[in-house]
C-alpha cells in the first residue's frame, strides 16, 4: 500500500487565516505551473488551448503567494485562472499549493504584469483582470516602475471582454488616491465599503497583513466603459503619471514582506 500523503486533508494557515482548501493525495495532484511562454511571434496566448477548455478568464497581476486565486478557483470550477508575479520564490509557493489542491482551472507564471497584459493577452476576452496591492515604490528613483499608469490602464481596458471587470486594492493611501483619479476615465469605478463579502478576513496575504497592523485596506472596481480607440488615446494623454510621494507609509511592511 503507497503511504498516504503526510500533509493530506491538511487545513494550513497564514497568519491565523486558513488558507482556502485542503491538500489532497498526492494522485488528485494537478500541474499549475506555466513555464514557457511561446516565442513572441505567437503571441497573444490562446488560452482555450492552456486550459483545453473555453472558459471565463480570470487574470491575477502580482499575484504574491496566489492567496486569491486560490479562493476564487475552488469557488468558481467553471472559472480559469491565470496568474503571474515577478518573483520566482512567490510564485513556486503559489504554484505548489495550488497543485496539492488539484487545480486544474489555475496556471501560475513568472512574469511582469505589464508584458503579461500587453503582449499575451488577446484583446476583448478576459472577464476579470485583478490587482491585489501593487508595490507603491516609496524610493523617487523607483517610481517609474509603479504598475497603474494611464498606458498599462488602455491595456487592462483593452484585454477585458465587454463589460469586464477590474479589481484593485492597496494599503497605500497615496497610490489609492492616484487610482482613483485615473480609473474612471476607462471603467465605470466603485469603492467597495469593507472587506469584500467572500473573503472577510482578506483575500489577498497582503491584505492580511495590513490588516493586522491596523492599516486601512483601500479596495474598488470597475466595470470597462464602452470607448472608441480615440477616445482611449485621448484619456490616456490628458491622464498624470504616477509620480506621488508615498513618504514611506506602509513601507515597514513593504520591508519585511521582501525579506520572507
Ligand atoms: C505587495 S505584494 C502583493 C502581493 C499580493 N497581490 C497580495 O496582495 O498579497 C506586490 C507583489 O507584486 C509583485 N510585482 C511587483 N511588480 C510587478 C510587476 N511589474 N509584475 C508582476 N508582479 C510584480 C511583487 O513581486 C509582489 O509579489
Amino acid at each position: 500500500m503507497p503511504k498516504p500523503e503526510p500533509n493530506a486533508g491538511t487545513v494550513e494557515r497564514e497568519y491565523g487565516v486558513p488558507i482556502p482548501g485542503k491538500i489532497l493525495p498526492k494522485e488528485q495532484w494537478a500541474q499549475t505551473a506555466y513555464k514557457q511562454f511561446p516565442p513572441p511571434a505567437e503571441a497573444p496566448l490562446d488560452f482555450a488551448e492552456v486550459f483545453g477548455r473555453s472558459a471565463p478568464l480570470v487574470i491575477d497581476l502580482g499575484c504574491g503567494n496566489g492567496r486569491y486565486v486560490l479562493q476564487s478557483a475552488l469557488a468558481r470550477g467553471d472559472y480559469d485562472h491565470f496568474a503571474c508575479d515577478l518573483l520566482p520564490a512567490a510564485i513556486r509557493y503559489a504554484t505548489r499549493r495550488a497543485n496539492q489542491r488539484g487545480l486544474s482551472n489555475v496556471r501560475f507564471a513568472v512574469k511582469d504584469a505589464e508584458s503579461l497584459v500587453r503582449d499575451w493577452l488577446p484583446a476583448g476576452t478576459a472577464a476579470e483582470i485583478h490587482c491585489y496591492h501593487p508595490q507603491p515604490y516609496h524610493d523617487a528613483k523607483e517610481r517609474w516602475r509603479r504598475l497603474l499608469t494611464p498606458g498599462f490602464l488602455k491595456q487592462v481596458h483593452r484585454a477585458l471582454a465587454p463589460g469586464g471587470l477590474f479589481v484593485v486594492q492597496t494599503d497605500c493611501p497615496p497610490y489609492w488616491a492616484y487610482m482613483k483619479e485615473i480609473l474612471p476615465a476607462f471603467f465605470e469605478f466603485h469603492e467597495q465599503d469593507g472587506p469584500w463579502p467572500d473573503a472577510p478576513q482578506g483575500r489577498s496575504r497582503r491584505e492580511i497583513l495590513a490588516r493586522k497592523r491596523g492599516y486601512t485596506v483601500f479596495r474598488g472596481y470597475g466595470l470597462k466603459l464602452d470607448l472608441s480607440a480615440a477616445e482611449v488615446k485621448a484619456r490616456v494623454a490628458a491622464l498624470p503619471l504616477p509620480n506621488f510621494k508615498t513618504r514611506g507609509v506602509g513601507s515597514e511592511l513593504d520591508d519585511e514582506e521582501a525579506e520572507d
